[in-house]
C-alpha cells in the first residue's frame, strides 16, 4: 500500500501480538516524528519511548487500566518541551523568560502533535497498529513524575503501538464535506446535521451503546455518558494547574 492508501485505511488497533517492534521499524518511526514541521524550526517536543513492561505496569492505572496500556509492546509519549531550548539559551547566556506563556505552550503542543501524527503514519506504513491513549492528559501530573519530566515539559499525546493481533474494521466517520468549508465557514442547517450524523448514529457500535445506556441518542450518549461536564471540568482544573506548575504562565 502507498502512503495515501495507508492513511485512508487507518483504524485504531487495540489488540497486539507479543512480537516486539523491530529496532529499525522504531528508528524509522522516530526519524519520521522528528522530521515534521515545527515552530520556527525549534522542534519543541520530546518523545519518551516505553518498552519496559514494569514501566508499563506502573503507568497502567494512570491509563485507567486500559488493556492496550500493558499489552502493546511499545508506547510513545509525546511531550511539549521547552526545557531543551531553555538549556540551549542558558548555554548561550540568553534569558529564557520569553517562553513561559500560553503562546509558547501552544507552539510546543502543536510541534508535539505534528510529531505524533508523523509517527502514526510511519508506524502504520510499516505494518504496525496503534491506538492513542487520551488518558495521558487526564493524569498528566503523575505521568510527569513517573517519566521524570523536567519543568517546561508537558505530556500531550501517548500512542500504544504493536503488530496487530486481529483485523479491525474501519471506524465510521463524518463525510469529508461535513468537515470542509470553501473560502469561508458555511452554516449547517438542522437537516445537514441530521444527514451528517445519521451515519454515525446508525453505526452498530454507537446504536448499541445508545440502546444499552438508555441515553436515547448519540449526542446525549457523549454528553451524559462518555465525556461528562463534571469530569471535563475536574480534569480541566488539574490540567491547567499542571501546565502552570511546569512553568507555563497561562
Ligand atoms: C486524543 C485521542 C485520545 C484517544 N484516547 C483513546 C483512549 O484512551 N482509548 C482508546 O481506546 N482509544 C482512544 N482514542 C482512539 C479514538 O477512540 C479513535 O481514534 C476514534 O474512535 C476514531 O477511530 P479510528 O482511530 O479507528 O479511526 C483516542 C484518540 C485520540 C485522537
Amino acid at each position: 500500500m502507498n502512503t495515501i492508501e495507508n492513511i485512508l485505511s487507518h483504524r485504531s488497533c487495540r489488540e497486539f501480538t507479543e512480537r516486539p517492534v523491530d529496532k529499525e521499524v522504531l528508528d524509522t518511526i522516530l526519524r519520521c516524528a522528528a522530521n515534521g514541521s515545527s515552530m520556527g524550526g525549534m522542534q519543541l517536543f520530546s518523545i519518551v519511548v516505553t518498552q519496559d513492561k514494569d514501566m508499563m505496569r506502573k503507568m497502567a492505572p494512570l491509563h485507567f487500566n486500559q488493556p492496550i496500556a500493558t499489552n502493546a509492546p511499545l508506547i510513545l509519549t509525546f511531550c511539549a518541551d521547552f526545557y531543551r531550548f531553555d538549556r540551549y539559551c542558558e548555554c548561550r547566556e540568553v534569558p529564557t523568560d520569553a517562553y513561559q506563556n500560553l503562546q509558547a505552550y501552544h507552539w510546543a503542543m502543536t510541534d508535539a502533535l505534528i510529531a505524533a501524527q508523523n509517527a502514526c503514519v510511519a508506524a502504520e506504513d510499516q505494518g504496525l497498529g496503534l491506538c492513542w491513549l487520551g488518558t495521558i492528559i487526564y493524569n498528566a501530573p503523575q505521568f510527569i513524575e513517573i517519566l521524570q519530566l523536567p519543568k517546561h515539559v508537558v505530556p500531550v499525546a501517548c500512542i500504544a503501538m504493536g503488530y496487530p493481533a486481529t483485523e479491525v474494521a474501519l471506524t465510521p466517520k463524518l463525510p469529508v464535506n461535513a468537515l470542509v468549508h470553501h473560502e469561508s465557514y458555511s452554516e449547517y442547517t438542522d437537516s445537514d446535521i441530521d444527514k451528517m450524523y445519521r451515519y454515525l448514529e446508525e453505526a452498530p457500535h454507537n446504536a448499541s451503546a445508545v440502546r444499552e445506556n438508555g441515553t436515547g441518542n448519540l449526542a446525549r450518549d457523549y454528553v451524559e455518558r462518555r465525556y461528562r461536564k463534571a469530569d471535563n471540568e475536574y480534569f480541566s482544573d488539574l490540567l491547567l494547574k499542571c501546565i502552570k506548575e511546569q512553568g507555563f504562565d497561562i
